[in-house]
């Protein structure tokens, strides 16, 4: 069956539907990029997320336009950069950005990040993707790495309630109360470092842990003969979170997608979610400043 059939849907606020999984390229070097994409083309994943930031939007496009998927089946994000907040600049951003993927219409464009120390122009960005939004230029727009005060401070000062929260989850970083509050917006929650990678890449501080040997993941990887990104991607998606892991292999590719075939009881949801540690990974987004 073509894994279009089985993929899960979930329906943004707007009534634009987006892929359950998709595919992350954050730290994927530019030449490593277009295969990379080709390869989750290939096995099914329709949803691509890129940035500005990762520098990566080019080879993105190269794989999109060589991959012969139908347009309409495939969900593209990219995201503004901080250094391109303001409205005027953040129009422009765009349409490089656009450039450089090789898309007329956008499916999500996000603020990557919020920018506590100079919130006004996170505000004039944010409108900046309402206007592109009211133009058809994008089918939807949001926010990442925005917390509760923000989110809040956004939806007070603009029209377009967010579509998406990207945000850093995890089983052990699960933000329960942000997660929360996006629902009771109706905000999406996405999970960035879905299977912990962040942990993993900031393990030399030495303060951080990786999900995928946590004993009761591999446990239950053991259990259904899976993997224990498997199981923590179940984890993601049984809980209603759009999942975008991220991969350079083509075996992990393959497999990161392979988890439509077992589910994950509620009890043993419940245990993985009560691995939270409460200490994230990432950046705190209330330290973010321009560089
Ligand atoms: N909005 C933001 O601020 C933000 C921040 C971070 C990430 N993101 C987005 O979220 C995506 C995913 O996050 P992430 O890349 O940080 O972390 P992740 O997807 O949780 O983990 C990726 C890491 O795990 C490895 N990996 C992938 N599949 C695996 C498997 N089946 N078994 C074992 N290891 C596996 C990858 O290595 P290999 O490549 O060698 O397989 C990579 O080192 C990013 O690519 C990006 O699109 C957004």
């Amino acid at each position: 069956m073509p894994m279009d059939a089985i993929m899960p849907m979930l329906t943004l606020n707007n009534g634009v539907t987006i892929p359950a999984l998709g595919f992350g390229v954050y730290r994927n070097p530019p030449a490593q990029t277009t295969v990379a994409v080709e390869t989750a083309l290939a096995n099914g994943y329709r949803l691509i997320d890129t940035a500005a930031a990762y520098g990566n939007e080019t080879e993105v496009g190269s794989a999109l336009s060589q991959s012969g998927v139908d347009r309409a089946r495939l969900f593209i994000t990219t995201k503004l950069w901080i250094d391109d907040y303001g409205y005027d600049s953040a129009l422009r951003a765009f349409d490089t950005s656009m450039a450089k993927v090789g898309l007329d219409t956008l499916d999500l464009y996000l603020l990557h990040q919020p920018l506590p120390s100079d919130f006004d122009a996170t505000v004039a960005s944010y409108q900046a993707l309402q206007t592109l939004y009211e133009q058809g230029r994008v089918r939807a727009i949001g926010v990442s790495n925005f917390g509760t005060a923000q989110l809040a401070e956004l939806l007070a000062r603009t029209d377009v309630v967010p579509a998406v929260n990207q945000i850093e989850v995890h089983p052990y970083f699960t933000e329960p109360e942000l997660r929360a509050f996006n629902l009771e917006n109706g905000i999406l929650t996405q999970a960035w470092s879905p299977i912990g990678g962040v942990n993993r890449y900031a393990a030399k501080s030495g303060n951080v842990k990786d999900p995928l040997r946590d004993p009761l993941i591999t446990a239950l990887a053991a259990k259904y003969s899976k993997t224990p990104a498997q199981i923590i991607l179940r984890w993601d998606i049984q809980q209603g979170l759009c999942a975008i892991p991220k991969s350079v292999s083509p075996k992990r590719i393959a497999e990161n997608i392979d988890i439509f075939d077992f589910y994950l009881t509620n009890a043993e949801l419940s245990d993985i979610s009560a691995l939270d540690t409460g200490i994230r990974g990432g950046p705190n987004p209330e330290d973010i400043r321009r560089s």
